[in-house]
């Protein structure tokens, strides 16, 4: 049995090098980018859902069909739940008047106390400093249920990240890592998001590789996805290795990304296969 996976698995891994193998040689001249140069136009710019299925892209127009709104929901209750030992919820200190948080998530990942943090990191920091509550973990369903709730009150809002005064280290880093080949296929994001884009990947249409869907419902996994989830399973993909979820690396590629994509309309929550 242990042989027939290992065997099968060797010969998916030669079918998806064959199958890009061309590709790559031809796409291979392109390797960076001027400072501060975007691979696409804003006027170019797609956001994934143009390059998924059709039957993916109903379920994801349709609030009552998406399974991503089920996350919005119980991030709804959390956020108006009162919780901790000050009797306080989200609420009491986001409001209309007080706080707002419409908008918020276009800005994000942000530097906040020197640190280039993402909205899941934000969300803890508010719930340890202000509600004296443990942070959630990462990933978990609580914390996506937050963040799927605030970004989905700045949904139709263009993306809008700054990679200003603190933040420009971060954008470099990110924009390195972007262009970095690694893994046994010896890939780097750009291969795929910049010069593959449209092209299939066994029954996949590779995207521009934008976040503004996040976080978005993967339907292979029943559940919602943040951007660094997403990053794991594209480094998986091209045979990687992963950083955990949160790392610094990650938040610096997602502000490079992010960046690429400014201007393009927050989506979350998309639905993805
Ligand atoms: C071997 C090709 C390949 C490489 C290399 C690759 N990806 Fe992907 N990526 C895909 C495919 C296929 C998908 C799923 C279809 C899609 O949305 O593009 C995807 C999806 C994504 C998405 C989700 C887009 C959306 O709208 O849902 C993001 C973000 C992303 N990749 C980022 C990255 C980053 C960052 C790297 C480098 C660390 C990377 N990818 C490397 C093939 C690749
Ligand atoms: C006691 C009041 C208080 C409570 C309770 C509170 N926050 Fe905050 N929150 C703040 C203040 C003040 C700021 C702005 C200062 C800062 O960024 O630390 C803030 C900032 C934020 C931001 C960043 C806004 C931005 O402009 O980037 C987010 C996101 C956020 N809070 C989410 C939450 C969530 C989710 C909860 C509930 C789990 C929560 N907060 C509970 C007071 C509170």
């Amino acid at each position: 049995m242990f042989f027939i996976k290992k065997y099968s698995f060797t010969l998916i891994f030669i079918n998806f090098f064959l199958l890009l193998a061309d590709a790559l040689i031809a796409s291979d001249e392109l390797t960076s980018y001027n400072d501060f140069e975007k691979p696409y136009e804003k006027s170019e710019l797609k956001s994934g859902s143009y390059f998924s299925r059709e039957e993916t892209r109903a379920i994801e127009q349709d609030e009552f069909e998406n399974p991503g709104m089920i996350w919005v929901e119980r991030g709804s209750e959390l956020f108006n739940m009162k919780m901790g030992n000050k009797g306080g919820s989200c609420f009491s200190c986001h409001n209309k008047d007080n706080n707002s948080l419409y908008g918020v998530a276009t800005s994000y990942p942000k530097v906040y106390k020197n640190k280039l943090i993402n909205l899941e990191q934000k969300i803890n920091i508010c719930l340890k400093n202000n509600m004296s509550i443990e942070p959630y973990l990462l990933e978990s369903d609580n914390l996506l249920s937050l963040s799927s709730f605030i970004t989905y009150a700045s949904k139709g809002l263009p993306m809008n990240v700054s990679i200003e005064g603190e933040a420009e280290k971060y954008f470099k880093r990110g924009k390195e890592l972007y262009f970095e080949r690694i893994g046994q296929m010896n890939l780097a994001c750009y291969q795929c998001h910049d010069n593959l884009a449209g092209n299939y990947l066994r029954a996949e249409k590779i995207s521009q590789g934008h976040v503004n869907g996040f976080p978005s419902y993967l339907m292979r996994w029943e559940k919602i996805a943040s951007v660094h989830r997403r990053f794991q399973f594209c480094n998986n993909q091209a045979r990687a290795e992963p950083l955990k979820i949160g790392h610094k690396d990650y938040n610096a590629l997602q502000l490079y990304i992010a960046w690429r994509g400014n201007g393009l309309l927050l989506e979350s929550p998309s639905v993805r296969r």
